[in-house]
């Protein structure tokens, strides 16, 4: 697990712009942490260093914010408002996963046990006045991924 301190909103824009560039088609990422965290600030600066568009296809909009990098779409998911398991069929997570086409970001990953086996798993915390990011893989693309973005979260003055 690489534990760094994000001393403000910047660091956590500039963690989730560092993150970007090792992302590809079927990369899932699970977000966890309480509300305030900054999952969503994280999310969204991954999805603009992406270079990624907002599509605004997807019939389930209000759960799924879906971007388009190029050919590949890639999914912002919140499961905040999600109450029971059976909701998540009417947002066709399992397809999206199973499909393997886009890059998924899942926030509230620990609500329900709807992440493939191997994801990055990103946990933030806020301590004082800033945050803690912790991450992991729990796979072998997964661990893959989490060993670049710690090699460079170095050089990014995100911690
Ligand atoms: N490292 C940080 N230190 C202090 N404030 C931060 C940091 N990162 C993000 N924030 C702020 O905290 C809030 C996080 O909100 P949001 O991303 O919506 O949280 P979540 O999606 O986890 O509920 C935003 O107001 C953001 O500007
Ligand atoms: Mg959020």
């Amino acid at each position: 697990m690489t534990s760094v301190e994000l001393a403000d909103a910047d660091a956590t824009a500039a963690a989730g712009r560092a993150l970007a560039p090792f992302l590809s088609a079927g990369c899932a990422i699970g977000l966890i942490g309480d509300l305030g965290a900054g999952k969503t600030a994280l999310v969204q600066a991954v999805v603009a260093a992406l270079g990624a568009t907002d599509s605004a296809t997807s019939p389930t909009f209000t759960l799924i914010n879906e971007y388009r990098r190029g050919q590949v779409p890639v999914y912002h998911v919140d499961l905040y408002r999600i109450e029971r398991a059976v909701e998540l069929d009417e947002i066709g997570l399992d397809e999206i996963f199973a499909r393997g086409d886009g890059i998924v970001l899942v926030e509230w990953a620990d609500r329900f046990d709807v992440m493939p086996r191997d994801h990055l798993r990103i946990h933030l915390e806020i301590e004082g006045s800033g945050r803690r990011l912790g991450f992991s893989g729990t796979g072998p693309r997964s661990a893959a991924l989490a060993a670049s973005w710690t090699a460079v979260l170095g050089t990014t003055g995100a911690c």
